[in-house]
């Protein structure tokens, strides 16, 4: 099989490698590179990676490091629009590296550019007011790019709602894209009612007409993670710890997030674990690497997963991608480079400054 079809692929000397002897490398590159060297690693990533982080964190706090750093290298562990967002936001000299380059958000898959300029369009030809586009961090470079180019901002699962209110200040109404679900959790908690919400289903895209007084069109797209927990997950944990808190990632479905305690973005989830009481009982409906990391760095607390899920797309870097791309380093080869095309960036990066001015 060629070296380009297989999902990825290192040298066969690096899958014959034990843990220990791939750990010894990777120090070593490490302490080599030095301040040349900047490893982000998302906190769904696997415990064999987030040790060797120099800055762990969400999305939203992975841009950050990635904007601020002055390291040579930035290494992103995660998955291809996390690497995308540091590769627009840091400088040209710059160079962002994915250990695995088809780690791919599913869900950031499922908003083209040209199914956004036509949904945009639709809804321009039913709405007086000016339609702004909003685009969750979980969408490609040419996603962030389109909404850039319209005046429109990037959001989290921590600013959403500030994004939110900030297009509804300007006296807009809010395409919302990739994720149906966070889209609805953020507008419903702002006290919008429901016909002021339309959910726009590309593959079968509907008659703009039906939207005309809506205030918000949400995208429909969705995590196989999030999406796969359900109200009987959170009846379940109830019943087996009826003291417990329950609090979930937005990206759930709404009667989940109803269902549950509190809802929060990953940066509040870990917040709501560390204040919680010793002795206490906390559900986490998100990631199961987080939620694991969480149990075992809180040993006075049982943190529990609400159901066990892992994002398949987060667990592809394995030490092995990560020994591979720093060894390259080292022999003054840059592997598995993300770049994204100097007119995407321009308009992406609007968009993301955006976000972090106003969010
Ligand atoms: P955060 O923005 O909370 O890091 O979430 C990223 C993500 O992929 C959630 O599924
Ligand atoms: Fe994408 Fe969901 Fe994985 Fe996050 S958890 S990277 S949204 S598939």
């Amino acid at each position: 099989m060629s070296r380009e079809r297989r999902i990825g692929w290192v040298p066969q000397e690096y899958n014959e490698m034990s843990p220990e002897e791939l750990a010894q490398r990777v120090s070593f590159a490490k302490s080599q590179l030095g301040d040349r060297l900047t490893i982000l690693g998302h906190h769904y990533q696997r415990d064999e990676i987030i040790r060797f982080a120099n800055y762990r964190g969400d999305s939203l706090e992975l841009s950050r490091h990635a904007a601020n750093t002055d390291s040579e290298f930035i290494v992103f562990c995660g998955v291809n629009f996390m690497a995308e967002t540091a590769a627009v936001l840091c400088s040209p000299e710059q160079v962002v590296i994915q250990p695995v380059e088809e780690a791919l958000c599913p869900m950031a898959e499922m908003a083209g550019r040209h199914q956004a300029e036509s949904t945009y369009q639709a809804l321009s030809t039913v709405w007086s007011d000016s339609v702004i586009p909003i685009t969750y961090q979980n969408s490609t470079a040419e996603i962030k790019a389109f909404v850039g180019e319209q005046g429109g901002a990037v959001c989290t699962s921590s600013n959403a709602r500030g994004l939110f209110e900030w297009a509804f200040d300007q006296g807009g109404r809010i395409l919302f894209l990739p994720d149906e679900h966070l889209g609805t959790n953020t507008a419903l908690d702002m006290g919008l009612p429901e016909e002021a919400l339309g959910v726009w289903n590309p593959l079968h895209p509907p008659d703009p007409a039906e939207f005309a007084d809506c205030r918000i069109v949400v995208w429909k797209g969705f995590c196989w993670v999030h999406t796969g927990f359900d109200v009987e997950d959170v009846a379940q944990a109830r019943a087996d710890h009826p003291d417990a808190l329950v609090i979930v990632h937005p990206e759930c479905p709404r009667p989940v997030v109803v269902a549950s305690d509190l809802s929060g973005s990953t940066a509040r989830i870990i917040q709501v674990v560390e204040q919680a009481p010793q002795g206490a009982t906390v559900y986490v409906g998100t990631e199961c690497h987080l939620v694991d990391r969480l149990n075992d760095e809180y040993p006075n607390k049982l943190v529990l997963p609400l159901s066990r899920r892992a994002c398949g797309s987060m667990a592809m870097t394995q030490l092995k991608h990560l020994s591979y791309v720093l060894d390259g380093l080292l022999e003054g080869e840059t592997r598995n480079v993300v770049s994204v095309p100097d007119d995407v960036a321009r308009s992406a990066r609007l968009a993301l400054d955006k976000m972090l001015q106003i969010g």
